[in-house]
């Protein structure tokens, strides 16, 4: 059932005026949008925001060695255990660019092991069917792509603590204001209360997530179902107070 509006009974200036807030309200929640992709976007290597991205921030991520992963799974098949266990120990240690061709090692030096069990069919030259030119493993920068393990560190946790403080707070205020206005409109009742409802429950999944996430990186898809539920719910709540404030006809 539709409510009376409170808000449509106050003065011209006073509509303009809150209008003009909700306005820019809007306007700064964009940017806010438009921020938070360009901060997040660049975080693991592929382009745009990606889910990874944000695991990166609140949760980090760990990609380990391609190279690691392949040797492990006993790629490629014809190889001494001898030679396999070299790269092993190489690549899980912490000296990949200094024993690369390390000449203390000889012909156990990874670089030459690459040489002789990888190059026929890793190089930018190799043909034939087994060939994998895709990646080549000629030079040491090419296998160091392959070869280091990625580690995204989370956001420290001073910098994630001054991050709530204030969104919390902001966003919480706001989200008090916008449902409050919300309430002073004519929209029934069910489609009003609603919005509050998802306003809290997206803020509160949200902010709440942040911090899970340290502790379990399977949180991360919350964080973004919170933040999506909020944001689209204060912009639909935003959006019907102005239109509630400007509803032409008979005041009830
Ligand atoms: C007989 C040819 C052959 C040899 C020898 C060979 N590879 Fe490969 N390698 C391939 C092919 C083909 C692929 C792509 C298909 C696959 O992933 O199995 C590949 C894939 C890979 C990948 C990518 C796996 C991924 O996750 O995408 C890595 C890393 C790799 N090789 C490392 C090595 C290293 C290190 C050696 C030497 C110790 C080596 N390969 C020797 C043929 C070879």
């Amino acid at each position: 059932m539709a409510q009376t509006s409170l808000l449509r009974q106050l003065g011209f200036s006073a509509r303009l005026g809150i209008t003009l807030i909700l306005l820019t309200l809007l306007g700064g929640l964009t940017v806010s949008g438009i921020y938070m992709k360009m901060h997040h976007e660049n975080r693991d290597e592929q382009p745009g925001l990606t889910l990874n991205d944000i695991r990166g921030h609140y949760a980090g991520v760990i990609t380990p060695s391609p190279l690691l992963n392949a040797i492990e799974r006993g790629h490629p098949e014809e190889q001494s255990s001898e030679a396999r266990k070299v790269l092993l120990d190489w690549l899980k240690s912490n000296r990949i660019s200094e024993d690369y061709d390390s000449l203390d090692l000889g012909d156990l030096a990874p670089a030459e092991i690459i040489a002789s069990d990888c190059l026929s069919c890793h190089s930018a030259q190799s043909t034939g069917d087994d060939a994998y030119p895709q990646l080549p493993l000629d030079y040491f920068d090419q296998v160091k792509k392959v070869a280091n393990s990625s580690d995204i560190r989370p956001v420290d946790t001073k910098i994630l603590a001054a991050s709530t403080h204030t969104h919390a707070i902001s966003l919480s205020v706001l989200s008090l204001a916008v449902g409050g206005l919300l309430l002073l409109t004519g929209w029934p009742r069910g489609l009003t209360n609603l919005l509050i409802l998802l306003m809290g429950t997206g803020l509160a999944l949200d902010i709440g997530g942040w911090w899970l996430a340290r502790l379990n990186g399977a949180v991360v898809p919350i964080i973004v179902l919170g933040g999506v539920i909020f944001a689209a719910s204060v912009a639909l709540s935003l959006l019907l107070v102005i239109a509630d404030l400007w509803r032409p006809g008979k005041i009830a």
